[in-house]
């Protein structure tokens, strides 16, 4: 949001109030006294008028970790382990889940406060790709890669899934990108074909690869790239 617009929003400020404090310089956002008006402040930023504070900001927080099976992804759940329980209690808060997976799918998943960069890695209209690693219990015909560039259409949701790339790796075993997240989506393509996922592991979100040294259940914040790479 525009700075003038955030301080006019606060109950204390009209327009013009907020452009003689600009003026006279006693706007502090993060510390630096700023004059612009149109500077961005977000939820993350700390901004002072003289000696007021009127938001404290908090440090966004960008985190991936490698979602071992028998976990539910949710902050909370009565019966059964959550992957926020995965992490120490100072990093829990307000963290939320870009992009979730099912109960015994297993790989990448970010955990972050940040809701505007966490939407732009889930939205569908961005089409960053989602790769999977699938096992099914039947064989995986070759006809298959046609259909899933063509999609399905789910009647529930009433759509047709985007197109999809499906990689044929072995006779079972496929890798699959896709560039929304429909409820149960990789299931219900394969579905179509009465095929069953037996196994589903998360490599990758746009470019941000799960990292190999990270083992079921381990956690690591994201570097500078790949929270820029969103
Ligand atoms: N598609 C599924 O069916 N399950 C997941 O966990 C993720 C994508």
């Amino acid at each position: 949001m525009r700075l003038d617009r955030f301080l006019a929003n606060q109950p204390c400020y009209n327009r013009q109030q907020v452009r003689l404090l600009l003026a006279q310089q006693r706007v502090r956002v993060d510390h630096r006294v700023t004059t612009d008006p149109v500077a961005q402040v977000s939820q993350f930023s700390r901004v002072e008028v003289d000696q007021l504070l009127l938001q404290a900001g908090r440090p966004p927080r960008y985190l991936m970790l490698h979602k071992p099976s028998g976990c539910v992804s949710a902050t909370h759940d009565p019966q059964h382990p959550t992957v926020l329980d995965l992490l120490p209690d100072e990093l829990r808060d307000d963290l939320h889940i870009a992009g979730r997976l099912d109960f015994n799918t297993t790989g990448l998943m970010i955990l972050t406060n940040d809701g505007q960069w966490s939407r732009r890695l889930t939205q569908p209209s961005t089409k960053l790709p989602k790769h999977y690693l699938v096992d099914t219990e039947d064989d995986i015909g070759a006809h298959y890669v046609a259909r899933f560039q063509e999609g399905f259409y789910f009647a529930f949701e009433d759509l047709t899934t985007q197109p999809a790339q499906l990689d044929i790796l072995g006779p079972r075993r496929a890798r699959l990108a896709i560039v929304e997240g429909r409820y149960h989506q990789v299931k219900r393509m394969f579905g179509h074909f009465d095929n069953k996922v037996i196994g589903l592991h998360r490599e990758r979100m746009g470019t941000i690869r799960l990292d190999p040294a990270l083992q079921p259940g381990q956690f690591r914040a994201l570097t500078v790239e790949e929270i820029a790479s969103v």
